[in-house]
């Protein structure tokens, strides 16, 4: 085991975790795939190729139990003996509609989900790597997290804390050669955008509606780019590249390990206030 790296995925069982997971084990990575559906969890083990000492271990867990990201990080210590990179990719839309119409549980659960139990992970996770003095973290973030998603609010909340959270513990671990970087993807043509679909545009609002509907006819993102990007991250070619927010679809983060002092000194590509000032507003600011 210890020769191969080891890659945390959760939502592994389809879509975009699917398709990383795939990723991550084509590139040597030995795996470690987390989401609800054992069934569809088996069939994506089944489906990678045998690769010599390569090991890849399906773990079923409901991430909107709080206790669930504790036994996660206990099996991953008691089973392997690092842990290199931990992408923090299941997600729920979480209740659609406007708040007043939202239930607070059924937004409780959507905060857990997407935001809690992200954050759960990292916190037992992290002793691994600061021991290691190695690691990546790579959250997944989604539309609502640099603006407002009107009818996604549980949604856009909990992204929004995910990329800020991810800014902050970066500072926190970068003293132990660790990255802590979030993913914007981009629209992609999985079952999340199809419950868009399902709800409607009643729910979901007119604009996200017919983003959805454009999306199912052209195919939207290549979840290959976001693959390149989440492999680029958990690899050595990344060093130094942390607390980020990263476009698969925009940026050029190819190019970026030739700035990396730049970018460390920067506050580009991260969540800030814009002020009057910043929009030309003579009266805005004093
Ligand atoms: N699709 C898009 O257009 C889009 C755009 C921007 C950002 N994103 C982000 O990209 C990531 C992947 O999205 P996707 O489109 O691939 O979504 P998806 O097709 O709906 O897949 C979500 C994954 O998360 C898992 N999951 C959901 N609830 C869970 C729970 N309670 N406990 C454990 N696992 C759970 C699901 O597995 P089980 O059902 O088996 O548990 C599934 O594997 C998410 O973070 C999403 O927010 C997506």
């Amino acid at each position: 085991m210890a020769e191969h790296k080891i890659c945390l995925i959760t939502g592994a069982s389809r879509g975009l975790g699917f398709h990383l997971a795939a990723a991550f084990w084509r590139a040597g990575y030995s795996l470690f795939l987390v989401a609800r559906n054992n069934v569809e969890l088996n069939h994506l083990l089944a489906m990678l190729p045998p690769m010599g000492a390569q090991r890849a271990r399906a773990f079923v867990a409901d991430l909107s139990d709080p206790a669930a990201s504790k036994r996660i990080t206990e099996t991953v210590c008691s089973e392997f003996s690092r842990i290199d990179v931990l992408i923090n990719n299941a997600a729920t839309q979480g209740p659609l509609g406007p708040l007043w119409s939202t239930t607070a549980d059924d937004w409780a659960r959507a905060i857990q989900v997407n935001l809690l139990s992200p954050i759960d992970l990292c916190r037992g996770l992290l002793p691994l790597m600061i021991d290691q003095r190695s690691g990546s973290i790579v959250n997944l973030s989604g539309g609502g997290a640099t603006g407002p998603r009107p009818n996604f609010s549980a949604y856009a909340t909990a992204k929004a804390g995910l990329v800020r959270f991810s800014e902050t513990i970066a500072e926190e671990v970068k003293q132990f050669g660790i990255k802590v970087n979030a993913i914007a993807p981009g629209a992609m043509k999985t079952a999340m955008l199809s419950e868009v679909l399902a709800d409607g545009a009643e729910k979901a609002g007119d604009r996200e509606y017919s983003i959805a509907e454009t999306v199912f006819a052209t195919g939207g993102t290549s979840m290959d780019d976001v693959a390149r990007l989440a492999l680029f991250l958990g690899g050595d070619a990344s060093l130094g590249i942390t607390g980020k927010l990263i476009s698969a679809v925009w940026d050029n983060w190819e190019k970026w390990p030739e700035h990396r002092e730049e970018l460390a000194a920067s506050d580009a590509y991260t969540l800030r206030r814009i002020g009057g000032r910043d929009r030309g507003f003579g009266w805005g600011d004093k």
